[in-house]
């Protein structure tokens, strides 16, 4: 289906200029075919710098781009949904191409993205979702099963104490509320450990995805709830947090309290070699080439498939020992 770029370039133009806006460069639907690489303008607006994992998708992106040959505007939102509220709207005047973004949270977006489509630049999704009753407000969500990675970790805990007639005593770290991710890695846990109720989440709070907020988090919820085993981490980086917490209670981190997370970052792969973590389930932020096909598709006036899930795995301790030397991010 030829699309966006070309048939309705009359009248994403035309929108575009009545608004006062077109930039006269690079302008959605501006040309009758094709662009070559070096005339695609791509408009990102990234979460933020929260995490090992946001900094190694910031590079992998960037990276990717480049090596594409396509410019690349890019914008950190640092954590926040006004900022990229405001960065879309800017890529709209500016007449990209494609909007693509990873969004903070997943509700609010529908004016933005109706705004996105009326001036018919194609948006695509990138690492988390939106919730929008209307799914053609984006051409492609491209990113993690993050239901699916929760249920992992909550697995790998029923396997863990599988043998224990002992209460287990969890204390969950969310990431930033409202986000797709920390919703979902809450709901694929809750669902795995639920037919069994020796598991019991006896504390659950956000960390916000970050390492700072792990360890405020974790030194709190430790002096409410002494008799904690495990901590489930929606991210390495909370887990990391988590870790200093432990230590400084005088405890150790794998062994009095075990710790399950979320992502596989160098950092977190570490811990986990180290039996600081007992658990970590993949998360790849190494999404930059498969969202320059979707771009490349676009341009050519191809759909891209709606949802491509990023295949994804486990570590143990040996297999993060393994893997560490040619860990990438
Ligand atoms: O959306 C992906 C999540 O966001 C990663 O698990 C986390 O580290 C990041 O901040």
């Amino acid at each position: 289906m030829k699309k966006k770029f070309l048939g309705l370039a009359a009248a994403g133009a035309m929108l575009l200029t009545l608004a006062g806006c077109a930039g006269g460069g690079t302008s959605a639907g501006s040309s009758e075919g094709p662009k070559p690489a070096d005339q695609l303008v791509v408009g990102f607006s990234q979460v933020g710098s929260e995490s090992g994992w946001r900094t190694a998708n910031t590079t992998d992106i960037q990276a990717a781009f480049k090596d594409a040959g396509i410019e690349l505007k890019f914008s950190d939102a640092q954590q926040k949904q006004e900022n990229q509220i405001k960065a879309i709207r800017s890529y709209i005047q500016q007449g990209v191409d494609v909007i693509a973004f990873s969004p903070v949270v997943e509700t609010g977006w529908d004016a933005v993205l109706n705004e996105a489509k009326a001036a018919n630049i194609p948006v695509v999704l990138t690492d988390r979702a939106v919730d929008s009753a209307d799914d053609s407000l984006y051409e492609s969500f491209l990113g993690s099963d993050f239901v699916e990675e929760g249920k992992k970790a909550g697995e790998w805990v029923l396997e863990e104490y599988k043998d224990s007639t002992e209460p287990v005593k969890i204390i969950q770290l969310e990431g930033t509320t409202g986000a797709a991710p920390a919703i979902d890695r809450a709901e694929g846990f809750a669902d795995a450990i639920k037919g069994d109720d020796k598991f019991e989440v006896v504390a659950s709070q956000t960390g916000d995805f970050t390492r700072a907020g792990g360890k405020q988090v974790t030194e709190a919820l430790l002096k409410s709830n002494p008799d904690a085993n495990l901590i489930y981490a929606h991210n390495d980086d909370m887990a990391l947090g988590a870790i200093e917490a432990i230590e400084a209670a005088g405890l150790k981190p794998g062994v009095d309290i075990k710790i399950v997370s979320v992502d596989a970052v160098k950092d977190g792969m570490q811990a986990l070699a180290d039996g600081k973590i007992n658990f970590i389930v993949e998360c790849s932020p190494l999404l930059g080439k498969q969202l320059v096909d979707i771009v490349n598709q676009i341009n050519e006036g191809e759909t891209p498939e709606k949802r491509i899930i990023t295949e994804e795995t486990t570590f143990t301790k040996d297999q993060a020992a393994e893997a560490l030397p040619t860990r990438q991010y």
